[in-house]
């Protein structure tokens, strides 16, 4: 495309209306609903109690898939200098041999039905692990409340990687409940605030002269974007990626720092197709100071090939502010990318259909509702 027709079609992003009409399953909605969803999932988290036995456990393991997985590696990044616990994220069928009768198992889908958090579920369920399980509804909801397990419903209608504030903030909650507080209640609600008056800025009335997310859409427009982070961010980066694959429908990369100046540093020599390329990097300001020059060399290493780079600074005082602030940015990018590509943010119909193809061949769910159907309080098949 000639920069003429480029700038033409990233002019569209300013027509509201042709935006709500590539928009039709409604994702500015879902987006825009990120900072209310936050205020939601504050308040259903107090009413979170968890037994007192479930205080002396030694490891979390977040169990669940995309969307739903993704509260998990934030709860992990920003508990890791704060927190003397292990936690880890299990995106897969089966549990690690260490989790036992010591570890805290929290089953997350936002559907209630995703089979590989089914199977976890099941596995933590016969190993005696406490768990707890956070769902909008399905087999997941059915099997807490057969086996008398914590459950937290959350409110359906949204898609599960917009409902991520429903699937992270209770994963905090559940931390102080069993004696490790992470984030107060003041904190959560000013960076609720933040987040609130920066998506303002955001949205598709905001126009591109003013509007950063337009602004850095416009930029991966027909590049492959290469994002990068580090620290409590890393899992930002990932989302980023997430959100451009399942909203734009585009493929992303993501690395972190300082891992990819031992290996994928090697790809910024030699490059193949170097105007297909730009750069995301989400910079933060508790970076550690090695790694602040590190940063430094790789970021020049990328300008002097001659590689589109765009750095990001969120905003905010607190780790968790930078990575809300961080986030909502990079949920409108990916949306703004669906849109200069004509394509309908919302639908998923790949992950859709290969659930489907998956569960007629498979029928997992019949098999866990036959497990269900014979386990009960104390009868662990
Ligand atoms: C869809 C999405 C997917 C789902 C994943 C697991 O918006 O983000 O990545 O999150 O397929 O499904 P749930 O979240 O229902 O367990």
């Amino acid at each position: 495309m000639n920069s003429e027709a480029r700038s033409n079609s990233i002019s569209a992003l300013d027509n509201v209306e042709a935006i709500r009409m590539i928009d039709r399953g409604n994702m500015e909605w879902m987006i825009s609903s990120f900072p209310s969803l936050l205020k939601e999932a504050v308040t259903l988290s107090r009413g979170l109690a968890l037994p007192e036995d479930y205080r002396n456990i030694k490891e979390i393991i977040v169990c669940g898939m995309g969307g739903s997985a993704i509260g998990g590696d934030l709860f992990k990044d920003l508990s890791q200098s704060i927190l003397p616990l292990c936690i880890s994220v299990v995106r897969d069928y089966d549990l690690p041999k260490y989790v036992g009768e010591s570890s805290l198992v929290v089953a997350v889908s936002y559907s209630g039905n995703t089979e590989e958090t089914l199977e976890s579920f099941k596995q933590a369920y016969k190993r005696g692990s406490r768990i707890v399980a956070i769902a909008s509804n399905g087999l997941l909801e059915k099997a807490c409340s057969k086996l008398k397990i914590p459950f937290l419903g959350v409110p359906s209608g949204y898609t599960p990687r917009s409902a991520l504030p429903l699937l992270f903030i209770p994963l905090l909650k559940i931390a102080e409940e069993i004696g490790f507080p992470l984030v107060g209640e003041g904190e959560l609600v000013e960076a609720q605030r933040l987040v609130e008056a920066y998506n303002l800025s955001l949205t598709p009335e905001n126009p591109l002269s003013r509007n950063p997310a337009k602004q850095l859409a416009a930029r991966l427009h027909e590049k492959l974007p290469i994002i990068y982070s580090m620290g409590h961010l890393k899992s930002v980066a990932l989302r980023y990626k997430d959100q451009i694959n399942e909203n734009a429908k585009m493929r992303a990369m993501c690395d972190q720092l300082p891992e990819a100046n031992h290996n994928e540093v090697e790809a910024w020599e030699k490059i193949d197709f170097k105007e297909l390329l730009h750069v995301v990097f989400i910079d933060s300001r508790f970076k550690n100071p090695y790694l602040a020059e590190s940063v430094n060399q790789l970021v020049s290493t990328i300008e002097k090939e001659g590689v589109g780079l765009s750095i990001v600074k969120p905003l905010g005082e607190t780790m968790l502010e930078e990575m809300l602030s961080a986030i909502i940015l990079g949920d409108w990018v990916s949306y703004y990318l669906a849109i200069l590509r004509g394509v309908d943010p919302a639908p998923v119909r790949l992950i859709s259909e290969l659930k489907r193809k998956h569960d007629e061949r498979i029928r997992y769910s019949e098999k866990f509702e036959e497990w269900l159907y014979k386990s009960g309080e104390g009868n662990k098949v």
